[in-house]
C-alpha cells in the first residue's frame, strides 16, 4: 500500500499533528497535497481525505452512529454481544479486537462493559482510532467507555503470538477485509471506499484466525457478510446468523479440549 501522509493546516494543533506523525510513522507534510489520499487533522478531528469523489472518513466514538448504538444498542440481546458470549454471562470478557479497523465493534463491546484491546496494523487507520478516543476520553458522555479501551498499532497475528500466558484475552474478535464481492457492495458508501482503497484487502486471515486460536482462552469471533465464505482453515465450532451478518465461533474448549484455561 502506498504511504499517507499527514497534513495540518491548524498552528494550534501541530504539537498534536507531530505527535500523530511519530508514534504511527505517517510523513508530515508542510502543503496539502493536489491529488491522491491524506489524513488531515483540522481543529475538531482527524480525517482521511481526497480529491477526488469519496467523502472523508473519521472514527468517531461521541457523535452520530456511535450515539445512537450507545442510547438506543441492542444490549447483551445484540447478535455481536451474543457472539462473543455475553447473553447471560455474569462476567465480562476481556477482548482483543484484532481487527479494529474505524472502532465501531469495538466501541459496541466496550459500551457493554467488555474491556476491548484494539490492535491495528494499518497506520492509517490506527492513527484515526488513536484521535477517536483521545476526543472519546475527553467526552462525559464516553470517558468510561474509552477508559476501558486501548489501542496497540500492530499485526495482531505478531502481537497474539507473542502474549505471556497472564496475558491471553478471552476473546479475540477478527472482521477483516475480504477480497469478496459481498463486503465490497456492505462497504459500499462513499466514505467507505475512501478507507477500502487505503487500507487494501486483508489476504492474510488464516494465519491471523491461527494466531487467534492459539491465543484466546474461551472463544474466537470471526465477522463476515452472511453469505461470505468462512476463513481458510480450522472449520467454525458453531454459527450465528444475523440480518446481514454472520458470526462464526470457535470455541476454544472444543478446539484444544486439553488446553488450561
Ligand atoms: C473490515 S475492517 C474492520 C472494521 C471494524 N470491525 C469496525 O468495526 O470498524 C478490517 C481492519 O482490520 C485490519 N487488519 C486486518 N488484518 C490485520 C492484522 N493481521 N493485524 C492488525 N490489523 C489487521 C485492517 O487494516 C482493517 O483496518
Amino acid at each position: 500500500m502506498p504511504v499517507t501522509p499527514l497534513f495540518c493546516a491548524e498552528n494550534a494543533r501541530l504539537d498534536y499533528a507531530r505527535q500523530l506523525a511519530s508514534r504511527f510513522a505517517l510523513p508530515l507534510l508542510n502543503r496539502r497535497p493536489v491529488e491522491g489520499y491524506w489524513l488531515e487533522l483540522g481543529p475538531q478531528r482527524l480525517e482521511l481525505v481526497t480529491t477526488g469523489k469519496h467523502g472523508a472518513v473519521y472514527a468517531e466514538f461521541v457523535e452520530g452512529a456511535a450515539r445512537h448504538r450507545r442510547e438506543q444498542g441492542g444490549g447483551r440481546g445484540q447478535p455481536v454481544a451474543k457472539a462473543v458470549g455475553l447473553k447471560g454471562a455474569k462476567a465480562l470478557p476481556d477482548i482483543v479486537d484484532a481487527t479494529a479497523g474505524l472502532g465501531r465493534d469495538s466501541f459496541v463491546l466496550a459500551s457493554l462493559g467488555c474491556r476491548v484491546t484494539m490492535v491495528e496494523r494499518s497506520p492509517v487507520a490506527a492513527a484515526l482510532l488513536c484521535d477517536a478516543l483521545e476526543r472519546a476520553a475527553r467526552h462525559a458522555d464516553t470517558a468510561d467507555i474509552a477508559a476501558r479501551m486501548q489501542l496497540v498499532h500492530a499485526n495482531s497475528a505478531d502481537w497474539l503470538s507473542q502474549l505471556v500466558a497472564t496475558a491471553r484475552p478471552e476473546v479475540v474478535f477478527v472482521d477483516p477485509m475480504f477480497p469478496d464481492t459481498d463486503k465490497k457492495s456492505a462497504a459500499a458508501k462513499k466514505d467507505m471506499q475512501a478507507f477500502q482503497h487505503v487500507i487494501g484487502d486483508d489476504m492474510d486471515s488464516a494465519r491471523l484466525l491461527e494466531a487467534a486460536i492459539a491465543a484466546a482462552k474461551v472463544r474466537v469471533v470471526v465477522k463476515r457478510p452472511r453469505l461470505g465464505a468462512a476463513i481458510e482453515g480450522v472449520k467454525p465450532s458453531a454459527v450465528l446468523d444475523g440480518k446481514s451478518t454472520r458470526f462464526d465461533l470457535y470455541i476454544i474448549k472444543a478446539l484444544r479440549p486439553d488446553d488450561s484455561l
